[in-house]
C-alpha cells in the first residue's frame, strides 16, 4: 500500500510536534552545563529576566515541584550536581523563540567543577559486571569449557573491535507544545514513540494521576529509540509552561540534540573464536565494554548476539560498563544486536579466511538447532536460507576468497557476507474497532514514526473485517486512546496488531463494537526462541590512491515471518541497510576528552550517508510461515536491516585491500595508515 499518510506529508499538512497552533504559546530555550562535572554555585538570571519578553528563568535556584522519585533524567533543576557537559541547569521563557534564546546567553551561571573523565577504554579500573543487561537479559554467560576449546582448536582469532559513540539523529528534532487548561489537565504534543508510556512518564515525573496529561504525537519525523523514552523537552515544557502561565514550545536544536536525546554507547569488542579442521566451532567467547552516565545505568547488551547465532559446545559471553562524566547511553536503531553483531561477524569472517574456509559456508556449518545458549528450540530459523539465496543472487560461487586482488584502474574491488539476526517480540496492547457511517474506526495508542505504522494497522484491520482498505481508518498517536505499547524493539506491529485482529474479530462476532486486550494472550505465549535472521552481502570499491570507500552493492536477505506489506518493509530494511553504511563508513561522534561532551554535535560533522552514498541497495526476504508469533504470522522489521550491515561493509574492504580495520568507521584515513 502507499501511506496513508503520505499526501498530507508530502503537502506539508501533517501536523508534527512543534507545528500544532496554540494561541499565546510562549518559546523556552535551554541552558546547558559548561562544564563536564562538579557543582553550580549559583545562577544570576538578573540580567535575562530584565531582557525584552522575557516571562521566566527555571533554574536549581528556585527548583520545580516534581514527584521524590522522578526520574533523574527528567528530574529537571532539582540538583546542583552537574554530571555531563551540555547538562540542562537552567531555561528562559519568553514570548518570541529569539528573545528566548538572546536571554538564555545572557543567564550567568558559576560552577565549581572536578576533574572529569569522559573515555571508555577496556582497562578502565571502574568497571563492573552490571547485574543485568538490557532488556533484562544476564550479564554473563558461560557454557561449556572455552579455553579448552580454543586449546584444541584447528584456528582461531582473537581480535577487538571498537565502535563509536553514535547519535540517532531523526529528521524530525525532539519538540513538545505544553498546554496547561484551567481544570489542571497537561496537554502535551510531543514527538513519541509511544503516546501511552510518554503520558504515564510525564504525569509520574510531575507527579499527577496519568488521567490527568495527554500526549498527542499524530505525526512522528523519526526517532530510531531516541524517543522511545521521555525526553527532557517534554518535561521542560510542561514546567516552563506552568511557571509562565502560558503554553510553552520547546524546540531542542540539533546541537541539543546531541546532548539531550541519547546516542548509542561506544564499545570495546573482543572476540576469541576457535573451529576445528573442519569449521565447526569450539569455543566462541564474547566481552563487550560499554559506558553509563553517573545518573542512571543503561547497559547495552552487545555481547549477547553469539547466544543466538551458532552452534559451539563452548560458549562465554560477558559485559563490563563503567560509568563516566557522560550524558546516559540510550537505544539506538537495534541496540546490542547492532554493535554486537558488527563484532561477532567480522570475527567470523576472519576466522573464515584463518580456517581457509568460504565465509557463507563457515555460517551454514555452524547452524544450530536449537538456541544456543538456553536451548530453547526456534519457533521458526531461516538463516541458512537466506545466506544461500542471497550468495546466489550475489553471484557468490565466482568470488575469489584471496584479498586484495582485483583491482580496476586505482580502485580494489572486494565483497563481503555477514549475517543478521534480531528477537521478535511481541507486548500487550489495547485496542478497538467499531462501525461509523458503514466503515470502520479502529483505535489504538500506536505511534507512526514514519515506518507506515497508520498504513499497516488498516491492511490488518481490512484482511480481519474482509473488508477494503479504504473502509477502515486508523486513529493512532493520542495517549486517549486505547493503551499501547512504544514503536520500538520491532515489536510494534506485532503488538498492535495483535491487539487490532482480537477487536476486528469481537466487531465481528458483536456486530456493534469490538475491544481487545491482549495482556493474557501475550502471557500465555510459550517459551520459544523467536527471532527474525538475515544475510548482507557487500561489493565496495577502494581507491588506492585516495583511501576513499564506494559502497557498490550492498544486498540484504531477509526472513522475518510473513511480511505484511511489501512496499512498506522494503523502505524498512533499505533504511536499516542505509544507517548500517553509515555506520561501517561515515558515523561518528567524537568525545571531547579535554572539555568533556561531544565535539561532533551537527550533520556537517556527523557524517550520514546521503542517496548518492547507496547507488545499488537492494532488500528482498523469503517467505517464512511461522504460526508461533503472533495473529498475522509477523516479525518485527524495523532493526534487522542495520544489524550486519557494517560487518558486511567492513569483511568486503577486507577482502578488497587486505587490510582489516578493526575501529569503525572505516574512513579513508585509516585505510592510507
Ligand atoms: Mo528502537 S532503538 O527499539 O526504538
Amino acid at each position: 500500500m502507499n501511506r496513508i499518510e503520505g499526501r498530507v506529508k508530502v503537502t506539508g499538512l501533517a501536523t508534527y510536534a512543534a507545528e500544532y497552533p496554540v494561541e499565546g504559546v510562549a518559546y523556552c530555550y535551554p541552558v546547558q552545563s559548561t562544564i563536564a562535572r562538579g557543582r553550580v554555585t549559583g545562577v544570576d538570571a538578573g540580567q535575562a529576566l530584565a531582557m525584552p519578553g522575557v516571562l521566566a528563568v527555571l533554574s536549581v535556584e528556585d527548583p520545580p515541584d516534581l514527584a521524590e522519585d522522578a526520574d533523574p533524567e527528567l528530574a529537571l533543576f532539582r540538583s546542583r550536581d552537574v554530571v555531563y557537559r551540555g547538562q540542562l541547569v537552567a531555561a528562559v521563557v519568553a514570548g518570541t523563540y529569539d528573545q528566548a534564546r538572546a536571554a538564555a546567553d545572557a543567564v550567568r551561571v558559576a560552577y565549581q567543577p572536578q576533574a572529569h573523565d569522559v573515555r571508555l577504554r577496556a582497562d578502565h579500573p571502574d568497571l563492573y559486571r552490571p547485574e543485568t543487561v538490557n532488556p533484562n537479559l544476564p550479564p554473563d554467560t558461560d557454557k561449556g569449557d572455552v579455553e579448552a576449546g580454543l586449546a584444541a582448536a584447528a584456528s582461531a582469532v582473537d581480535v577487538t573491535y571498537t565502535t563509536p559513540p553514535l547519535h540517532n539523529n531523526a529528521m524530525e528534532p525532539h519538540a513538545a507544545v505544553a498546554v496547561w487548561a484551567d481544570d489542571g489537565r497537561l496537554l502535551v504534543y510531543d514527538s513519541t514513540q509511544g503516546a501511552s508510556g510518554d503520558r504515564d512518564s510525564i504525569a509520574k515525573t510531575l507527579g499527577l494521576p496519568a488521567g490527568q496529561v495527554r500526549v498527542v504525537s499524530r505525526h512522528v519525523g523519526g526517532g530510531f529509540g531516541s524517543k522511545g523514552t521521555t525526553r527532557p523537552n517534554a518535561v521542560l515544557a510542561a514546567l516552563a509552561a506552568r511557571a509562565a502561565g502560558r503554553p510553552v514550545k520547546v524546540v531542542f536544536t540539533r546541537q541539543q540534540m546531541f546532548d539531550l536525546t541519547g546516542y548509542r554507547t561506544p564499545t570495546v569488542q573482543r572476540l576469541r573464536l576457535g573451529a576445528d579442521a573442519d569449521g565447526r566451532l569450539t569455543a566462541v567467547e564474547h566481552t563487550a565494554y560499554v559506558q553509563s552516565s553517573r545518573i542512571v545505568e543503561f547497559a547495552e547488551q552487545a555481547a549477547t548476539p553469539g547466544r543466538v547465532m551458532y552452534a559451539t559446545p563452548a560458549l562465554r559471553t560477558a559485559h563490563r560498563l563503567v560509568r563516566l562524566d557522560v550524558a546516559t547511553p540510550s537505544w539506538m536503531r537495534a541496540p546490542g544486536e547492532c554493535p554486537g553483531m558488527y563484532a561477532l561477524e567480522s570475527a567470523m569472517d576472519e576466522l573464515a579466511e584463518a580456517a581457509g574456509i568460504d565465509p557463507v559456508e563457515l555460517r551454514i556449518r555452524n547452524e544450530p538447532t536449537t538456541e544456543p545458549d538456553g536451548g530453547l528450540p526456534f519457533s521458526s530459523r531461516s538463516l541458512v536460507t537466506c545466506l544461500r539465496e542471497g550468495a546466489r543472487r550475489f553471484g557468490w560461487d565466482r568470488r575469489d576468497p584471496a584479498p586484495g586482488l582485483r583491482r580496476e584502474g586505482e580502485w580494489l574491488v572486494g565483497t563481503g557476507v555477514a549475517a543478521s539476526t534480531y528477537p521478535a517480540r511481541r507486548g500487550p496492547s489495547q485496542a478497538t474497532a467499531t462501525v461509523r457511517d458503514g466503515d470502520f474506526v479502529i483505535r489504538v495508542a500506536a505511534a507512526d514514526i514514519g515506518t507506515g505504522a497508520r498504513t499497516v494497522l488498516t491492511r490488518i484491520a481490512a484482511d480481519c473485517l474482509g473488508v477494503a482498505p479504504d473502509r477502515v481508518h486508523v486513529e493512532l498517536g493520542d495517549s486517549d486512546l486505547p493503551a499501547a505499547p512504544v514503536a520500538g524493539g520491532s515489536m510494534g506491529t506485532a503488538s498492535w496488531g495483535s491487539a487490532v485482529v482480537r477487536a476486528c474479530e469481537a466487531l465481528r462476532a458483536d456486530g456493534g463494537e469490538g475491544s481487545a486486550d491482549t495482556t493474557e494472550e501475550v502471557k500465555a505465549d510459550e517459551e520459544l526462541a523467536r527471532h527474525a535472521f538475515g544475510a548482507q552481502f557487500a561489493e565496495v570499491r577502494v581507491s588506492s590512491v585516495t583511501g576513499e570507500i564506494r559502497l557498490s552493492r550492498l544486498l540484504g536477505v531477509f526472513a522475518a515471518g510473513r511480511v505484511l506489506d511489501a512496499r512498506l518493509a522494503r523502505s524498512q530494511f533499505v533504511g536499516g541497510m542505509t544507517m548500517g553504511m553509515g555506520m561501517a563508513l561515515m558515523e561518528e561522534t567524537l568525545t571531547d576528552d579535554e572539555f568533556g561532551g561531544f565535539l561532533h554535535r551537527d550533520l556537517a560533522q556527523y557524517h550520514v550517508p546521503a542517496c548518492a552514498d547507496v547507488p545499488a541497495i537492494e532488500a528482498v526476504w523469503i517467505d517464512e510461515q511461522d504460526g508461533l508469533l503472533n495473529p498475522m504470522g509477523s516479525k518485527g522489521i524495523g532493526e534487522i536491516g542495520i544489524v550486519g550491515a557494517a560487518a558486511a561493509i567492513g569483511n568486503a574492504v577486507h577482502h578488497a585491500t587486505g587490510r582489516r580495520v578493526r575501529d569503525l568507521p572505516i574512513t579513508p584515513a585509516k585505510i592510507l595508515a
